[in-house]
């Protein structure tokens, strides 16, 4: 049995939709009776360790969707708890939605190191990890145009490989259906051609008018973001800017994995 986490999230519910229909795959969310699916749901919150024991019971692979929208002690508590009730509940492999190689100077880069981590010192569990690239619909909302139709996103002349959301759930579905293929690897996945603010705004008909980073913290901090999300939009802003996020160094694996090029970033934040 396969069990997927966080299926209400935008990419769990990519990834059980490409599942559907599959009698060897259970559903897990906080709020299953939210989750839309013909396949089995079994309740999965990590902050209740406690239930992680029923969740996983006859589990043989888990795709741990990364559940990172907190303080960095919040999320490695989270995926601590869920190896750990993994190791106990005997699953074999766990496929883990990590954070690309080129993202270490982002603010939650910490806690997907952590769980990399954890995973690789486990005893008994076999791992595949995933190092997701941004999306191309987080640039497409970061640096979306302004009332007045300007597009201000303080990322100066900076690039980010995105990918489209897509097909992260693509590649994960193709490696956690055949997990012993890619057992102890950990796969690299962005877009192939690193995009910046001016395309963006170029794709959407809007002009670039690239701010400072600390208006957009000022502007950020005003808006209903949680204190958390302060520092994570501000640095992945300056993380883009300061050229940081153009793609690894080694290679590139997504394309390999999907078997195909993957989606242009600009093609799914222009809605093509
Ligand atoms: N690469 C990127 O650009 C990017 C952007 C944003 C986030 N991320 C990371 O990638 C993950 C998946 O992305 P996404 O687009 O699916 O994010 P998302 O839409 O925010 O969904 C995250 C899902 O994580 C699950 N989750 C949250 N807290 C949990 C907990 N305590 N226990 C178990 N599951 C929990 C929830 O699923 P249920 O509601 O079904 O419980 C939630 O819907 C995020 O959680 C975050 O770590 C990556």
């Amino acid at each position: 049995m396969l069990l997927v986490t966080g299926v209400n999230g935008g990419l769990g519910s990519l990834v059980l939709e490409a599942l559907a229909g599959r009698a060897d795959v259970l559903a897990g969310s906080r709020t299953p009776d939210r989750v839309r699916t013909e396949l089995p749901v079994r309740l999965v919150d990590f902050d209740r360790p406690e239930t992680l024991a029923e969740a996983f019971a006859g589990v043989r692979t888990l795709l741990l969707i990364s559940a990172g929208a907190a303080e960095d002690d919040v999320v490695t508590a989270r995926h601590g708890a869920a190896i750990e009730a993994a190791e106990r509940a005997g699953i074999e492999h766990v496929v883990y939605t990590s954070l690309s190689g080129d993202g270490d100077h982002l603010p939650y880069a910490l806690a997907h190191r952590w769980t990399e981590r954890r995973l690789r010192a486990s005893a008994s569990l076999r791992w595949t990890v995933l190092r997701n690239g941004l999306y191309a619909e987080l640039l497409g909302a970061i640096a979306a145009p302004g009332p007045d139709g300007v597009v201000t996103a303080p990322l100066g002349d900076g690039r980010l490989a995105a990918v489209a959301r897509a097909d992260l759930a693509e590649a994960a579905v193709k490696v956690a259906l055949a997990p012993a293929e890619h057992a102890g690897r950990t796969y690299e996945l962005v877009g192939e051609r690193a995009v910046g603010g001016a395309e963006v705004a170029e794709a959407l008909g809007a002009p670039y008018r690239p701010g400072r980073l600390g208006e957009a913290r000022t502007a950020v901090a005003a808006s209903d973001a949680f204190d958390f999300q302060v520092p994570m939009v501000v640095g992945t802003y300056s993380a883009i800017a300061h050229g940081f996020l153009a793609g690894p160094g080694g290679p590139r694996d997504l394309a390999a994995l999907l078997g195909r090029p993957p989606r242009p970033a600009l093609e799914v934040i222009a809605g093509r």
